[in-house]
């Protein structure tokens, strides 16, 4: 029996990946420990409440004493750690809350881990840790990081304090690095899920810049196999990239998606860029394809997936729509809109 803490499973990867364990391993108790920020929603964890191999447990992963109660309390064995403040543009809003999630959080988590000597210590980290990759290149694990954003530096931050609390002190640990994960229960303040509920609504879709940006857009439940091999057969004090290999422009990932929901593409608007933005990111897989994983769907199934669900999954999503989003939606995106020019 493995007892396995998912620090922000509430969130859109965190809960996916319950789903995933609870489904695959019967032999498996999934505790999830989150915070509940604005992006942690109990409705992703529905299917999942009533299955008696797993609880929820409400807190912050800066706060040891928590966490080292839901550990003793739930016999935990693994922590595996998808708990952070997520998105780019909201790190460059204000920072704050990224650098205390995921650098004082993920020791925290460390610290725990530690003290009760568990078996594994699993870090869910991001491609955007190696920066802007140039043209005929893909990240390799062993490259330079060279994050960009706050959200990526925080993400990095993370990944050195893993490396060093296993360098140091021996503590099990592994660390994979995902690329863009898109499908269901994701926040709709990422491209995606945005751009495929303000279509369905046949609202405007704000493209930075020239739309050119280069992404490895993956399904979720993808990612979630690859977490699952990783924990059971990496080899511990390693990192994984975990993407497609694939990368598509977002002005194709739009093509796809408006295609599927049958939007023209007239309701593209380019506005003002993000600040540092990332022109591409692309991963070397051959490390996890390695160990005997590959991806199930073609970034353009997985585009097309994701779209219908939003379509046909309108209960989740049009009551975050309604709420506290409006103002971030202002903030972000009003006048960038009003000054925006439409595409000819
Ligand atoms: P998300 O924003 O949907 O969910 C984050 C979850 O963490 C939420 O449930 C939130 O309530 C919780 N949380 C935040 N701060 C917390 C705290 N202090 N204590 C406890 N819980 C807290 O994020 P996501 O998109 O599911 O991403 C999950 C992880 O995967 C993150 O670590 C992210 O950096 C990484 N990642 C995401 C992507 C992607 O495309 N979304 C790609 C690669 C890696
Ligand atoms: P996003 O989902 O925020 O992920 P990332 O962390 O990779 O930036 O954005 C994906 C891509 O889409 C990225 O190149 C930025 C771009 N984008 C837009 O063009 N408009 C938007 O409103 C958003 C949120 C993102």
């Amino acid at each position: 029996m493995k007892n396995i803490l998912v620090t922000g499973g509430a969130g859109f990867i965190g809960s996916n990946f319950v789903h995933y364990l609870l489904a695959q391993h019967e032999a498996c108790r999934v505790v999830v420990y989150d915070k509940l920020t604005y992006a942690g929603n109990l409705d992703n964890l529905r299917p999942a409440q009533d299955n008696p191999r797993y609880a929820f447990v409400r807190g912050d992963i800066c706060r040891r004493e928590d966490v080292a109660a839901a550990v003793r309390a739930h016999n935990i064995d693994t922590i595996v750690n998808f708990a952070a403040e997520t998105h780019v543009d909201r790190s460059i809003m204000d920072p704050d809350a990224f650098i205390q999630t995921s650098v004082y959080g993920t020791y925290t988590l460390l610290e725990v881990a530690r003290e009760f000597g568990l078996e594994r210590y699993h870090q869910i980290s991001t491609d955007e840790v190696y920066g802007h990759v140039p043209a005929g290149h893909s990240s390799k694990e062993s490259d330079p990081l060279i994050p960009r954003s706050p959200y990526a530096a925080s993400k990095a931050s993370a990944d050195l304090l893993v490396n060093a609390y296993h360098v140091t002190y021996g503590l099990p640990t592994t660390i994979t690095r995902g690329s863009n994960n898109i499908g269901p229960y994701q926040y709709p303040e990422k491209a995606v899920p945005l751009f495929a509920t303000n279509a369905i609504d046949r609202l405007p879709l704000p493209v930075y810049g020239d739309g050119r940006q280069m992404r490895e857009y993956q399904y979720v439940g993808d990612h979630c196999e690859a977490i699952d091999l990783v924990l059971r057969r990496g080899q511990v004090g390693e990192t994984y990239n975990v993407g497609t290999g694939v990368e598509v422009e977002n002005l194709a990932m739009i093509d796809i998606l408006l295609d599927t929901l049958d939007r023209p593409l007239s309701l593209i608007r380019h506005v003002t860029d993000r600040p540092g933005h990332d022109r591409r990111y692309s991963l070397d897989i051959g490390k996890i394809t390695a160990l005997g994983w590959e991806p199930a769907h073609t970034p353009e199934e997985a585009i097309a997936l994701t779209a219908r669900w939003y379509r046909d999954n309108e209960w989740w999503w049009r009551k975050i729509k309604s709420g506290e989003f409006q103002q971030y939606y202002e903030a972000q995106y009003g006048e960038r809109l009003r000054t925006a020019a439409p595409l000819n």
